[in-house]
């Protein structure tokens, strides 16, 4: 049974009709361009064929109720009144409710049953699913209009203020904008994006180390000072507005780790234009060539990869038919992501869960994904 059907059957159940609407938002895999999202420069993720899903109905009134299948949990609040709390899937909700109300939107009540099969903590960004999922329900009941680059900035002022994590615009921009088959080109100052098509002949593999790592928002956070250092030295807003030929002319003045830090991110951005001109080319082995390279600089320069990411990479890049594989999202665990020729995926799969078994003792998932449409509402 679909996510889609889930969701469908157990708000009949519980609500004996069928649903008034179904809301689903995608998470989403990054294809290149990494730690650039928070330096106002370029990203290229795409959202995959893993999503959250709410089947829900409106209500007359300002309560929000719903039922998580996954979690088997009932929550519940009064969009009137309610505060911070320790409610795990609830407070992505309430955030976003909280961020929209903020902005001066009125919101009305709605109840339904919400499941997923985005992998949680994975880096595939189930909690801007979660976020971008509720801010289409809300848009849905309140009878607002449905702003892709205004929603995103929403999903991450609930993540920033009421979540308390300090990420960047992409997860939440890719969730809310996807384009189906394609991946989006951000510039994550502008939030102006560009649908680009994946490359013919080859899928998007995802690959998931299993491990998780403690103390990456410390980690995070400190990547971000580092890079603000940075920008402050150049005498500039942001990374973005540094080319090569100015950091390397002025770069030996600068701090050793934001010298590194800002050479990751700089070239990044180059290497993210790159990789769109090769996809508008159909130049699958020049966007393979740029996403190793782009694991060299977050291994080296940035230093956001762990041993089983750099084992997981290595491996891929190892196999006959992989244009190129990388860490992908925040870093130190989590998942890389790998392009790979379509006749030779299944092989591939195969081979890279044996060999990352043997020698890590670690069970990985691999996810051969599409890339779907952000944010839809569809009818019940
Ligand atoms: C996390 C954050 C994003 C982005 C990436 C790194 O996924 O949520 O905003 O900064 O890390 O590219």
């Amino acid at each position: 049974m679909t996510v889609h059907q889930k969701v469908s059957q157990a708000f009949k159940a519980q609500f004996g009709q069928s649903p008034a609407v179904v809301v689903r938002a995608p998470g989403r895999v990054n294809l290149i361009g990494e730690h650039t999202d928070y330096n106002d420069g370029f990203v290229l993720p795409m959202a995959i064929d893993r999503a959250v899903w709410i089947a829900l109905r409106p209500r007359s009134d300002t309560r929000v109720r719903i039922y998580s299948l996954d979690y088997d949990s009932h929550g519940d609040f009064d969009l009137t009144d309610f505060a911070k709390a320790d409610d795990g899937w609830l407070e992505y909700i309430k955030g976003t409710a909280w961020a929209m109300q903020q902005a001066g939107q009125t919101l009305s009540g709605w109840e339904g049953v919400l499941a997923g099969d985005v992998p949680l903590g994975a880096g595939l960004s189930s909690s801007a699913a979660l976020e971008m999922a509720s801010a289409r329900a809300f848009t849905a009941v309140s009878d607002l209009k449905w702003q892709p680059s205004a929603m995103a900035l929403f999903g991450q002022q609930a993540e920033n203020h009421w979540v308390g994590v300090n990420c960047g615009i992409m997860d939440q921009m890719i969730s809310a904008a996807g384009r189906a088959g394609h991946a989006l080109l951000i510039d994550c100052r502008s939030l102006e994006t560009e649908a680009v098509p994946l490359p013919p002949d080859s899928v998007v593999v995802v690959m998931d180390t299993a491990t998780r790592r403690g103390l990456v928002d410390s980690a995070y956070n400190e990547r971000r000072a580092q890079c603000e250092e940075a920008a402050a030295y150049f005498g500039v807003k942001a990374l973005r507005d540094v080319d090569l030929l100015t950091f390397e002319a002025r770069a030996a003045g600068l701090n050793p780790l934001p010298r590194k830090r800002a050479r990751h991110v700089i070239n990044e951005n180059d290497r993210t234009m790159a990789a769109v001109a090769a996809m508008w080319a159909d130049d699958a082995v020049t966007f393979g060539r740029l996403m190793n390279a782009s694991h060299i600089s977050l291994r080296d320069d940035f230093e956001v990869s762990s041993t089983e990411l750099n084992i997981m990479v290595e491996l891929a890049q190892a196999q006959g038919g992989c244009y190129g594989a990388r860490m992908t999202g925040g870093g130190f665990g989590g998942c890389a992501v790998a392009l790979v020729c379509s006749t030779q995926v299944g092989e591939f799969a195969a081979e890279v869960t044996d060999v990352y078994q043997l020698k890590t003792r670690l069970e990985p998932n691999i996810y051969i994904c599409q890339a779907t449409n952000g944010a839809e509402l569809i009818a019940g």
